[in-house]
């Protein structure tokens, strides 16, 4: 009987550890994620901050996950009534992507676009940091499980939390 019941405890764990990441992280993905994730991307592309004409600096050499060549912007920008600080990290990479290539052409070269917006009262757990990983039309890069990348990322925040002045930004200890 204990024997019994040890086995089954034995494989309610394993399913247990066998779940997706996202069914343990409610909030992760969902609908209003992606709502707001939209209004995130109007109010970039309304700053120039994405898209085909958005302002430009010098491209940096990049490392994973990110991207072979990088760009960082740092900004305000309203998103639904809220102005508040984000970062954009363009990602760029394929084949000849060095960093005169990225600087002359842009669009060509970029893979994706990672942002990190302060969404009072999101995630207070994770300094309130709303997360998106955009390909370059404003659709959402998939998660293995097929969730949208945007709102609560675990994989970013997992990773992030590692940032030196516990604001879960790596660039710089601003926030
Ligand atoms: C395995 C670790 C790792 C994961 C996962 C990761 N990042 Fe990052 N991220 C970094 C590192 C390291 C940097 C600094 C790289 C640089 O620009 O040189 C960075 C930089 C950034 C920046 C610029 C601000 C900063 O922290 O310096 C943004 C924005 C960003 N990541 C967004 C995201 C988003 C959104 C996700 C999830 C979709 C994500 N990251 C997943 C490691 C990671």
């Amino acid at each position: 009987m204990r024997l019994m019941f040890r086995i089954l405890i034995g494989m309610a764990s394993a399913v247990l550890l066998a779940m997706p990441l996202s069914a343990q992280m409610p909030g992760f993905g969902t609908n209003d994620d992606i709502a707001f994730g939209d209004a995130l991307w109007r109010a970039l592309e309304q700053d120039n901050l994405v898209g085909d004409d958005a302002i430009m600096s010098r491209p940096y050499e990049g490392s994973q996950p990110h991207g072979n060549k990088l760009v960082t912007l740092e900004a305000d920008v309203t998103v639904n009534g809220q102005r508040n600080e984000v970062i954009i990290k363009h990602n760029y990479g394929g084949e000849g992507a060095t960093i005169e290539a990225v600087s002359d052409n842009p669009s060509q070269y970029l893979m994706a676009t990672t942002v990190m917006f302060r969404r009072a009262g999101f995630d207070a757990d994770n300094k309130d940091w709303f997360w998106a990983k955009y390909l370059p039309d404003g659709s959402y890069d998939k998660a293995p499980n097929g969730n949208a990348l945007v709102g609560k990322g675990p994989g970013c925040i997992a990773c992030h939390t590692a940032a030196p002045g516990e604001d879960m930004v790596f660039l710089n200890n601003r926030y």
